[in-house]
């Protein structure tokens, strides 16, 4: 394996799809930022990374611009949340190899793009590592809560899409589940991140 991969586990970007917030700007460099998952493919020689961005995101428009974005490696669900449903204001950004990051991450990995793929749906992109900052590492177990709000910040974003009535009951019902699991898990910070996500998701 090259250096670059090792680099990037130390980040906290391991085997399969690590959720971040992904940073980019626009081409007059307006800052924004989305939960996307960094997927990475390993065989016996080499390691890659790619992103999968659906079409109609600020994210992909600024991607096609820039040919650039940065990974913020963080575990807090709040951010995850209004990350996905609100517009981050400039306090939560500071730069970092000339990207906009979020100040509050663990670890920023800057990337540059190549488009491999264009289906109707979506672009996927392969990625280059060009900057690494480790900012804390921290030990934490699995929490169920925490893990809970990530799926169910994931439903929410899919359910605003999703057209038909029992498609969006089973989501209901999912929701409900993950509420449930937050509520008996979850710390203080997963069960704002959930009271947040209510008032923003319109699953009722
Ligand atoms: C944990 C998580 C992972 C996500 N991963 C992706 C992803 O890999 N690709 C994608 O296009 N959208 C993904 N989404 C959905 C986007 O974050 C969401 O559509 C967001 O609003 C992007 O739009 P924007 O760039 O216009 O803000 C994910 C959402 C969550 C909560």
């Amino acid at each position: 394996m090259n250096e670059a991969s090792v680099n990037l586990e130390e980040a906290g970007i391991s085997e399969g799809i690590a959720e971040v917030i992904v940073t980019t700007r626009s081409d007059a460099g307006k800052p924004h930022a989305a939960p996307i998952g960094i997927i990475t493919g390993i065989n016996e020689e080499e390691i890659k990374y790619f992103v999968k961005l659906y079409k109609g995101s600020r994210t992909l428009a600024n991607v096609l611009e820039t040919n650039t974005l940065a990974a913020n490696v963080t575990d807090d669900v709040v951010v995850f949340v209004k990350a996905a449903f609100e517009k981050l204001n400039e306090n939560y950004f500071t730069s970092f190899a000339e990207m906009p990051v979020l100040k509050e991450a663990n670890a920023w990995i800057v990337f540059t793009t190549a488009l491999t793929v264009e289906s109707s749906e979506y672009f996927r992109f392969q990625l280059t590592s060009t900057a690494v900052k480790v900012n804390r590492k921290e030990v934490k177990a699995i929490n169920r809560g925490r893990n809970a709000m990530i799926e169910a910040t994931i439903l929410a974003t899919r359910f605003e899409i999703t057209k038909d009535e029992q498609g969006r009951e089973e989501m209901r019902k999912e929701m409900e589940r993950y509420a449930d699991i937050v509520k008996k898990c979850g710390g203080r910070r997963e069960k704002e991140a959930m009271r947040i996500l209510q008032k923003k998701c319109p699953f009722r």
